[in-house]
């Protein structure tokens, strides 16, 4: 396990200021060791400096008899409820952003004994530990799955998750924790932790290999992502070899909150022809107008790229984060859609009978 949680930390983004909970002391030696040169190079992404790209094809793509992602034999859901969770280790818990972003995210790693088999996209459930104000054990709250099939280590026997600590101020001005999130923050290497699930379908990858893969994240929606990402340009499967276009846009408050930046950037060096990154960091950016950069102000940047690609019948649209992104990105499409004669929302609603509009936001 040591050699691969060595793995793990050399592909992991940590930012310089990361604080590491870890059983062994050279996996933290290992993090601090990780190259970080090409990243700082990503950071005014978006603010003048024109960074390398992929090409797009923009040729008719070889029809491919589409397959439901979500008809899929070995798909399992909800094997573990809440009366009979899986008792899980925390293996790793890792603050992933920098001391002075706004809030904390933490990248964990879970043990499942290969006894939780979940696909890329889905889902788990957790229960804190202890009871609520009326003595009772607490709900279960859903965390989007960060790492893929095969898990971190690559040996199908983890599962990850990327949390946000929830801090807020109520209306009487005190400051309130978020039970679950801040639970699980606080968890250490050796601790248990109840796991329901594996849950939901929506977010399941195409089955392609080929298709256009485009992933819209705001703040820990990028969870789903990595998964995939990790199983198109990190791992090698015998039935499955991305070759594609995967367009990641992640939407972030600062540069310091950037989650998995170095990991992506990564595979974008591997794979240039077959992976496209742009952040959004609306705090630190704005676009020509000086508005806020908002993930759907850097998609506007694409606009009739972005359509283009849509009316292809193999590109597929995620959709994972705030609420709030889902009008912001709804309002640039009807725009687009209108040039053409098209109705957005009729539209949307083909590209949803097709898996191609794919949307879990919160
Ligand atoms: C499918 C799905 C996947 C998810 N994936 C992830 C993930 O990958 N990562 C992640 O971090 N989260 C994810 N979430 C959110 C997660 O389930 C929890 O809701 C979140 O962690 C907060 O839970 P908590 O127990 O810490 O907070 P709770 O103790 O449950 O408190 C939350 C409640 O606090 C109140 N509240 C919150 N903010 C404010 C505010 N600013 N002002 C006033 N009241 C407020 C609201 O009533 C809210 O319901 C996901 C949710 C869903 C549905
Ligand atoms: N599967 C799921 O359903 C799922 C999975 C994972 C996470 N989530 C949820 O996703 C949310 C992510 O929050 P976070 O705290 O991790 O994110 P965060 O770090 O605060 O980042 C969110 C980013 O989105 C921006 N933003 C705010 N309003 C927006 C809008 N209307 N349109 C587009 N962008 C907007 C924010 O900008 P400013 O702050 O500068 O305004 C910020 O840059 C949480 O609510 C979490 O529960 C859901």
């Amino acid at each position: 396990m040591a050699a691969a949680a060595a793995a793990f930390a050399a592909a992991v983004s940590l930012p310089s200021s990361s604080s590491i909970s870890s059983p062994s002391p050279s996996l933290h030696k290992t993090c601090l060791l990780y190259p970080r040169g090409v990243a700082k190079a990503a950071v005014g992404r978006g603010g003048g400096v024109a960074p390398l790209r992929a090409q797009v094809t923009t040729e008719a793509p070889a029809k491919v008899e589409k397959v439901s992602k979500k008809q899929d034999e070995g798909l399992v859901t909800n094997k573990f409820k809440p009366k009979e969770p899986f008792i899980g280790r925390c293996l790793l818990n890792t603050k992933i952003t920098g001391d002075d972003a706004p809030g904390e995210t933490w990248h964990m790693v879970f043990s499942t004994d290969g006894q939780v088999p979940y696909r890329e996209g889905q889902s788990i459930g957790v229960i804190p530990d202890g009871v609520d104000k009326n003595g009772k054990p607490h709900k279960l709250r859903l965390y989007s799955i960060a790492s893929s099939a095969l898990g971190d280590f690559g040996d199908s026997k983890t599962v990850s998750l990327c949390v946000k600590r929830l801090v807020y101020t109520n209306e009487q001005g005190e400051i309130v924790k978020g039970v679950c999130s801040n639970f699980l923050c606080d968890l250490k290497p050796g601790a248990d932790v109840k796991i329901t699930g594996p849950v939901g379908k929506e977010m399941l990858m195409p089955k392609d290999p080929n298709a256009t893969v485009i992933m819209l994240a705001t703040g820990t929606g990028i969870a789903p992502f990595r998964a995939f990402l990790w199983k198109m340009f990190f791992e090698k499967h015998e039935d499955y070899k991305f070759n594609g276009l995967a367009w990641l846009f992640l939407g972030v408050p600062t540069s310091s909150s950037l989650l998995y930046k170095e990991e992506f950037e990564k595979m974008e060096e591997k794979a240039p022809d077959n992976f496209r990154l742009d952040f959004a960091v609306s705090r630190e950016q704005t676009n020509a107008k000086g508005e806020k950069m908002y993930i759907q102000t850097r998609m506007a940047e694409y606009a009739e790229e972005l359509w283009e690609l849509l009316k292809k019948d193999n590109t597929f649209v995620y959709m994972c984060g705030l609420k709030g992104m889902e009008k912001g990105i709804d309002d640039i499409m009807v725009s687009l859609a209108a040039k053409d004669g098209i109705d957005w929302a009729t539209y949307k609603k083909e590209l949803k009978k097709g898996e191609q509009w794919n949307v879990e936001v919160y």
